[in-house]
């Protein structure tokens, strides 16, 4: 690699993949999502990967691909099955899971929600509950204090963004319930549209959307102080998806690109009281909207735009806190995108180094190709490739570019 146009980054960064529970573990029936699935309102998820039972094998492939680190999700419904009942079995897999994590060098990264609701949670209302905050501050309290000797570092919630707006706007996620206006929005991608035509329509699910976002701030607040009680020492990240949303010179452009950056990526913020030791970062999608460039785009239908993380890096950069991107990933089953994406990606966030946005690590979305949720199994965003009969393993060429990045902690 010549010199001059290696670019490095700094020592004892983190580079890694991500995965979260429900979409790779598999087993998992007493959730929101199994309900919906049984239900056939979304895919059935069944045995996913069997990561469940495979970690050990597939931390080694980690090991093997140059990891330092990882993140996943812990299973709220596998901890915490009945209301205020904590299952010991389930703590003590999450123990050997991080042991596992541990041992080979690999730093774990814990998410303690990603999206799927314990079913007692969810008949209750789920996080339209006025107590959510509390239910959900005491399930992470429990975890973190059980845990904390073999993890330090924790994300209380998943994209809350994401999951209000697909669940009570655009009513493609459970409880599928879809504000009438958005039917007139034209920007409105076409993945979802199968779950989207039997939400229940009305024009308060805006404002439910809103008292869930608020719950979901006051529950991640709420979770930073009762976990900070019991563990003092480990660092809390609230995540934010960062959606860049940009626009040509057109002032309703303009406007668009206003509105949708105040409700999906300020609002929630704003609502944070001091609660943050680092931010996570998710980053999938850049909009700049009257552009009428064409992009190649992935398996998701998404323009490509990987370098744009840069932007969202310089957004969150402005709260003066370390940053990992904790997400960030193509859904690519042929992978012929995914090598040039990843690394376009890792030079954007070279970039946001260089103009003092304090990024500590990168996570790819994902290490297995796993449950893409209302859109099943088809979409590969794996470094690792599944073959769902047969759950076996292949390494995609992609991985090793990435590989090779990971172990010169550089880029060219
Ligand atoms: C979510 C993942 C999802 C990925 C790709 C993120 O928004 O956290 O669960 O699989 O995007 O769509």
């Amino acid at each position: 690699m010549s010199s001059e146009t290696t670019k490095k980054f700094p020592p004892d960064f983190f580079w890694g993949a991500a995965t979260a529970s429900y979409q790779v573990e598999g087993g998992i029936e007493n959730t929101d999502w199994a309900k919906a699935a049984q239900e056939g309102r979304v895919p059935i998820c069944g045995k996913a990967c069997d990561h469940f039972n495979r970690f050990e094998a597939d931390f080694d492939i980690a090991k093997s691909l140059g990891h330092n680190a990882h993140r996943f999700s812990i299973e709220w419904a596998r901890i915490e099955p009945e209301e205020g009942k904590f299952n010991a079995e389930a703590i003590e897999h999450y123990r050997a899971v991080l042991s596992a994590l541990n041992a080979r060098g690999i730093k774990p990264f814990v998410t303690l929600w990603h999206f799927t609701l314990p079913l007692w949670f969810s008949e209750k209302g789920g996080f339209e509950q006025k107590n959510s905050p509390q239910i959900f501050a005491r399930y992470c309290k429990f975890v973190v204090s059980q845990l904390d000797d073999v993890c330090t570092d924790y994300v209380t919630l998943n994209e809350p963004e994401i999951f209000s707006s697909l669940g009570w706007i655009r009513g493609a996620w459970p409880p599928f319930k879809r504000f009438t206006l958005i039917d007139f929005s034209h920007d409105v991608s076409k993945e979802h549209r199968q779950t989207e035509s039997t939400a229940r329509k009305s024009i308060g699910s805006f404002f439910v959307f809103l008292k869930v976002l608020k719950n979901l701030a006051k529950a991640h607040n709420l979770a930073y102080v009762e976990i900070k009680a019991v563990s003092p020492d480990v660092l809390i990240s609230s995540l934010k998806h960062v959606h860049v949303f940009d626009s040509n010179r057109n002032i309703f452009n303009k406007l668009k690109a206003h509105i949708a950056n105040y409700f999906l990526n300020h609002y929630f913020l704003k609502k944070l009281s001091g609660t943050v030791d680092y931010y996570s970062l998710n980053y999938y999608r850049y909009t700049k909207f009257g552009d009428t460039a064409v992009y190649p785009v992935s398996d998701m239908g998404w323009k490509l735009n990987p370098e744009n993380i840069y932007e969202a890096l310089m957004y969150l950069a402005q709260f003066k806190k370390p940053i990992i991107i904790s997400e960030a990933g193509i859904a690519d089953a042929k992978d012929v995108y995914r090598a040039d994406y990843i690394t376009k990606q890792v030079l954007g966030i070279w970039r946001a180094i260089q103009d003092g946005a304090d990024v500590r690590g990168f996570m790819y979305w994902s290490l297995l190709d796993n449950y893409e949720w209302d859109l099943g199994f088809e979409k590969r965003f794996g470094l690792v490739e599944i073959d769902y009969t047969t759950l076996e393993r292949k390494i995609r060429p992609s991985a090793y570019i990435y590989k090779r990045i990971c172990e010169q902690n550089a880029v060219q």
